[in-house]
């Protein structure tokens, strides 16, 4: 029988720190525990929510219903040869120790993503991506099983339609499956990718020439340390908003009237803007709103700088939503899983 508890407070459990409380809840630890679970009273009867690390959620309001925390471990190889190695990770290993692993054993094509927090489970949720990568780039399949009756279903890339911090799982399949493993293909030579400015800067200043997959992870913690709230010492959930695209027409009057707009241009003709650029403009930088803030390294995160509610974090989302849009006439798009 799974172990379900009564009114837990996910403070613990999400990255913002907010207190809420839910229903039910319970941890899933072996993906046997999952068909048990299917046919349990509680889990029939409720709304329910998987998590993960929880650093890609807000809370506004307790939950009412069963919050499953996703645990399922395991690291395996699938396959390999000379060149790459395909491998299997449970839904509920850390992502960054996944990096890690993957740099300790040489595997290639992860390192961008290093630092990020939250379970491997969640990555294809939103194609997690940082500095020129994006998981679908190194994706090979997953396992999930549908949340009403428990069966099995494995879903190949093609299938998830992954796009800009996008996949079905946000939106066709939203909230109809666990995620419990998900499949890489990596590289055994380093093929790297340090196009993004900032990692070519960081490594120039580091004095390093040649680099391996160990110095671009350690850059890339490096320039995310600088910028990111660590969200154990402040709650927040990284960025808040997506950086938007624009039509061409769009970014030239844009451009016009604000010179220094940070923007770039897309294969589809589209320009995507630095939301965090747009939101500073707006003198947004540090804004508070009943302890919650506009974190003042990088405007686009919005912390929990002094035991705010869930609720203040979403109000101050909108008051900056709308000097965005009174200010560019551009809006903004909400990144958080919003609960
Ligand atoms: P959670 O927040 O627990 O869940 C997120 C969503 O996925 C929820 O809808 C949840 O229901 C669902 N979910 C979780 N696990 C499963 C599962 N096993 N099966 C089905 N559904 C599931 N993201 C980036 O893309 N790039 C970044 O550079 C980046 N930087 C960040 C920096 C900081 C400081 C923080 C706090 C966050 C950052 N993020 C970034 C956002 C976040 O870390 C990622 O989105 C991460 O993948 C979320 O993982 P999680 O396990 O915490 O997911
Ligand atoms: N900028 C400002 N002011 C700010 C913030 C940014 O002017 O307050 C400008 C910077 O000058 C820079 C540009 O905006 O030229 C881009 O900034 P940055 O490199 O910090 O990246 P970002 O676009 O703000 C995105 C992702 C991050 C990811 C980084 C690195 C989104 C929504 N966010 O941020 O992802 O780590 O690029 O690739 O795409 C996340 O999703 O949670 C996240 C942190």
């Amino acid at each position: 029988m799974p172990n379900i508890t009564e009114h837990e407070n996910l403070r613990p459990f999400n990255t913002f720190g907010i207190e809420v409380f839910c229903d039910y809840f319970t941890e899933l630890n072996a993906i046997s525990e999952f068909s048990e679970l299917t046919k349990n009273e509680i889990y029939l009867n409720n709304n329910r929510l998987i998590i993960g690390g929880g650093s890609n959620i807000l809370f506004t309001k307790d939950f009412n219903g069963l919050v499953i925390k996703n645990n399922l471990k395991g690291k395996e190889i699938l396959a390999e040869d000379d060149q790459e190695v395909v491998v299997k990770i449970g839904a509920g290993e850390s992502w960054h120790g996944f990096v890690m692993w993957c740099i300790d054993k040489g595997f290639c094509g992860v390192e961008n993503l290093s630092l990020i927090p939250g379970c491997v489970g969640a990555s294809p949720m939103q194609n997690i991506g940082a500095y020129g990568i994006e998981i679908k780039e190194v994706f090979e399949e997953l396992d999930a099983y549908d949340m009403k009756e428990g069966n099995k279903r494995v879903f190949k890339k093609e299938e998830c339609h992954f796009g800009y911090r996008e996949s079905v799982f946000k939106r066709e399949y939203k909230d109809q499956f666990l995620i419990a493993s998900v499949s890489f293909r990596l590289k055994k030579k380093a093929q790297l990718n340090v196009s993004y400015g900032a990692i070519s800067d960081e490594l120039k200043a580091a004095g390093i020439k040649d680099p391996g997959i160990k110095d671009v992870s350690e850059a890339v913690i490096r320039i995310r340390k600088s910028k990111l709230p660590d969200p154990a010492e402040t709650g927040n959930a990284g960025s808040f908003f997506k950086n938007p695209e624009v039509p061409a027409e769009k970014f030239t009057a844009l451009k016009k009237d604000f010179s220094q707009l940070v923007a770039y241009a897309l294969p589809n003709g589209n320009y995507k803007l630095a939301a965090g650029w747009l939101i500073e403009q707006c003198g947004l930088k540090g804004h508070e709103h009943n302890g919650a803030a506009v974190h003042t390294r990088q405007a686009l995160v919005l912390v929990n700088k002094n035991n705010c509610t869930g609720k203040d974090v979403y109000e101050l989302s909108g008051y900056v939503l709308q000097k965005v849009f009174d200010k560019f006439g551009v809006t903004l798009e909400r990144e958080v899983n919003i609960i």
